[in-house]
């Protein structure tokens, strides 16, 4: 069984690929500052981006950041699940510095993919793993996918199939007077977030709080054109609620908005493969999953 070896790898320092219910991570001991570098070596990362240190639950969660009552209510109900809680790091923390980037918050999530928990079980701490692509591609949502991007620049490469949502977790941070302000969208909607805090600020067009924002971040090599009804001649069409035609593909063909993030980064790979120079994107529905599809596009497609 891989799993031993795996915690094994991480305990020597080294980097396991490893599945998440949301997309592959590039998994390191989240104490050892060096294996931590040679993440964002393997990724080509500026330092200063931090790191989601993944956590079996609420517990542990506890150990590493000061909770307000809000962010255990949210845990509570989204943990183990896609959600990631930003919140002052407690000085004891065994997370090092490097992967918080310096900040005086810490980033945590408690995944629900079997795999990734068994891993966490085995190897007892908290792993932090950004998406387990190069810097700037978008993100694996395959054990393949991972290991072309990555290739030797890791030790282990755990296959734990398809990822069954496709898009990263949604981040919030709750400060310790308990505001409560979406820093990236993601597959838990706001309004489930709402339902259970109330109205929630969000971080867009502010200051950029999560180094993840930066405008082009999620990026395929073609250029991106959005909100296209009718796509020209020689562009790569991206559809939605219809079928791809020849040379095309579909996000859903049902419209189905879990579908079509599930489909997401596969599909752009896919159509940047075809060698197109435009991928032209069908309009997609703001609601639900689509706010953090669309924000993921809009980032593709930003100027770089
Ligand atoms: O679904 C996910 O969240 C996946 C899986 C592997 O868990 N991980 C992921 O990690 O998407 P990454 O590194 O690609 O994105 C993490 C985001 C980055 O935008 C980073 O800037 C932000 O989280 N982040 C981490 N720590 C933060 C902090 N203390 N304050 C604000 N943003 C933070
Ligand atoms: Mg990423």
């Amino acid at each position: 069984m891989s799993i031993p070896r795996a915690a094994e790898i991480l305990r020597a320092g080294g980097l396991v690929v490893f599945p998440t219910e949301t997309v592959y991570g590039l998994g390191a001991d989240a104490a050892n500052p060096h294996a931590v570098a040679r993440i964002y070596e393997a990724k080509g990362r500026p330092q200063f981006n931090p790191l989601i240190a993944h956590v079996l639950g609420l517990v542990e969660a506890e150990q590493h950041a000061h909770l307000h009552a809000k962010a255990v209510a949210l845990a509570q109900t989204f943990w183990p699940g896609p959600f990631t809680i930003v919140a002052r790091r407690r000085a004891e923390s065994a997370v090092c510095e490097l992967a918080c980037a310096g900040l005086a918050t810490i980033a945590l999530r408690a995944p629900s993919h079997p795999m990734a928990r068994e891993l966490l079980a085995a190897f007892g701490g908290p792993i932090v793993a950004p998406s387990a692509n190069r810097s700037g591609h978008v993100s694996a949502t395959t054990a393949q996918h991972a290991a072309d991007d990555l290739r030797e620049r890791v030790d282990l490469v755990l296959d734990g199939g398809a990822c069954e949502i496709g898009l990263e977790s949604t981040i919030v941070v709750v400060t310790d007077d308990g505001a409560v302000t979406l820093l990236r969208p993601g597959a838990i909607a706001r309004a489930e977030i709402e339902a259970l805090v109330g109205p929630i600020a969000s971080a867009h067009g502010g200051a950029i709080q999560a180094p993840g924002m930066l405008e082009s971040h999620y990026a395929p090599r073609a250029r991106l054109r959005l909100d296209v009804g009718a796509p020209q001649q020689g562009e790569a069409y991206l559809a939605f609620g219809a079928a791809a035609a020849a040379g095309g593909a579909t996000l859903s063909a049902s419209g189905d908005l879990v579908e079509a993030a599930a489909n997401l980064y596969a599909a752009l790979r896919a159509l940047d493969a075809t060698g197109a120079d435009i991928i032209a994107v069908a309009p997609i529905p703001a609601h639900g999953l689509g706010e953090a599809i669309r924000d993921r596009l809009t980032r593709a497609a930003a100027p770089r």
